[in-house]
């Protein structure tokens, strides 16, 4: 008889953007004339940069010619994109990593995902509370929590955002060994500033922790006094792995390709206390288990940091932001107090009532999907995220559709 691993079964039925779907595509088989905006799940809806896809299709070209085909490619990436990532990414911005801390992967939902296979299972995670659902359930299916209770797992340490701290969470008041972070945040679309990233930064150091820094969504950061990475704080690249995507930046949720830095001063210790570098063991996680992403994509990727790719990058983002400009607005306007939606695509909003109730409001009046806070954790509660991923004309329909209804 096969057993099961049994920590699958402390899980919350489904995943959050599957259980959104499912309850959308009931509503829409009940009611098929109904006409529905997205504004849930980050999913982008704008064609990829022209720059990647001319890279794209001249990748595609070799891959049909004998003495310009590829076969696998090199673990960690190849060289000519991680090589752009460093210098345009972190050395430009006065951050000090070299292209062979880079892995280049097909997601950071798949790598905030598995880093946490590369250590204890007895650790003490810290992870913010509300947050992107990967992070507490992978560490849930590796046996890490117990129990799910009043709406949160039993040996988390929860480190709660409310508004009270203005969605950024204290320093946790417990030893903690693996703490979670994610700027602009996901899914508040709040930002940290240098000074209180330091604190965290300076916080890991004391207790020989490892921050596991989500910057997912960096490129629509447009105040330059905050970080993009936390490799700009310094003492970073001792505690820190630090996880990108070209998903939100570039256009790539169809396409898959990010990125993890795990610089090669990060260390952890062995049941002896016997140092051990970080970077060594995700290189084996690595090359074990992933076959990198297609030469093509990467091609696709490296068009990014062009100039051409650059400027077109920078308005993908602009696109999106002006979205998120006009929900806050119109939102606020409409008596709902927000954050979010200025450096980040999403805008958190205060519903003034169950975040379940008030998500099936705005889908069945207003024909809009949102994403219910509560999804993200005890703390949102009361709370929806509005995701600027969708047309302008959409985004003026669906704002159009909750001042008549709200
Ligand atoms: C979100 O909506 O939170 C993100 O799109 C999910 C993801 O990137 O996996």
């Amino acid at each position: 008889m096969i057993r099961i691993n049994e920590n699958y079964l402390k899980l919350q039925a489904s995943y959050l953007f599957s259980d959104i779907a499912g309850r959308v595509s009931a509503f829409q088989q009940a009611h098929p004339d109904r006409e529905i905006i997205k504004l849930g799940i980050g999913d982008v809806t704008r064609a990829l940069p022209r720059a990647c896809i001319k890279a794209f299709h001249r990748a595609a070209d070799e891959m049909a010619e004998d003495s310009t085909f590829r076969g696998y490619g090199p673990e960690q990436g190849y060289p000519f994109l991680r090589e752009k990532i460093v210098a345009h990414d972190f050395n430009a911005r006065g951050a000090d990593i070299s292209p062979d801390e880079i892995f280049v992967s097909d997601g950071a939902k798949c790598d905030t995902g598995n880093i946490q296979e590369i250590f204890a299972t007895d650790i003490k995670i810290a992870i913010p509370d509300p947050v992107y659902p990967v992070y507490v359930d992978t560490n849930v299916m590796a046996g890490r929590t117990g129990e799910f209770d009043n709406g949160r797992y039993k040996n988390i340490l929860y480190m709660e955002c409310t508004r009270e701290n203005n969605f950024i969470p204290d320093l946790p008041s417990e030893p903690a060994d693996l703490i979670y972070m994610c700027f602009p945040n996901n899914p508040t679309g709040t930002t940290i500033t240098k000074d209180r990233l330091q604190t965290w930064v300076d916080f890991a150091h004391e207790s020989k922790a490892i921050i596991l820094y989500d910057a997912a969504y960096e490129a629509f950061i447009r105040d330059d006094s905050l970080p993009r990475s936390i490799y700009e704080v310094e003492g970073a690249r001792e505690v820190a792995i630090e996880f990108r995507s070209f998903s939100k930046t570039a256009g790539f949720t169809g396409t898959r390709c990010a990125y993890t830095v795990v610089p090669k001063d990060c260390a952890g210790y062995d049941s002896n206390g016997e140092k051990h570098m970080l970077h060594s063991l995700w290189h084996r996680r690595h090359a074990t288990k992933f076959n990198t992403v297609s030469y093509p994509i990467q091609r696709a990727a490296e068009a990014i940091y062009s100039e051409e790719g650059k400027a077109q990058v920078r308005e993908l983002a602009d696109y999106y932001l002006n979205n998120a400009k006009i929900i806050r607005k119109e939102m606020t306007a409409a008596g709902f107090e927000c954050v979010g939606g200025d450096n980040s695509p999403y805008i958190w909003i205060y519903g003034k009532r169950d975040s379940w109730e008030f998500f099936d409001m705005l889908l069945q009046k207003a024909g809009v999907v949102c994403t219910p806070g509560a999804g993200f954790g005890k703390c949102g509660e009361g709370y929806i995220r509005i995701s600027a991923f969708n047309s302008l004309e959409n985004v003026q329909k669906a704002m159009e559709n909750v001042k008549r209804e709200t």
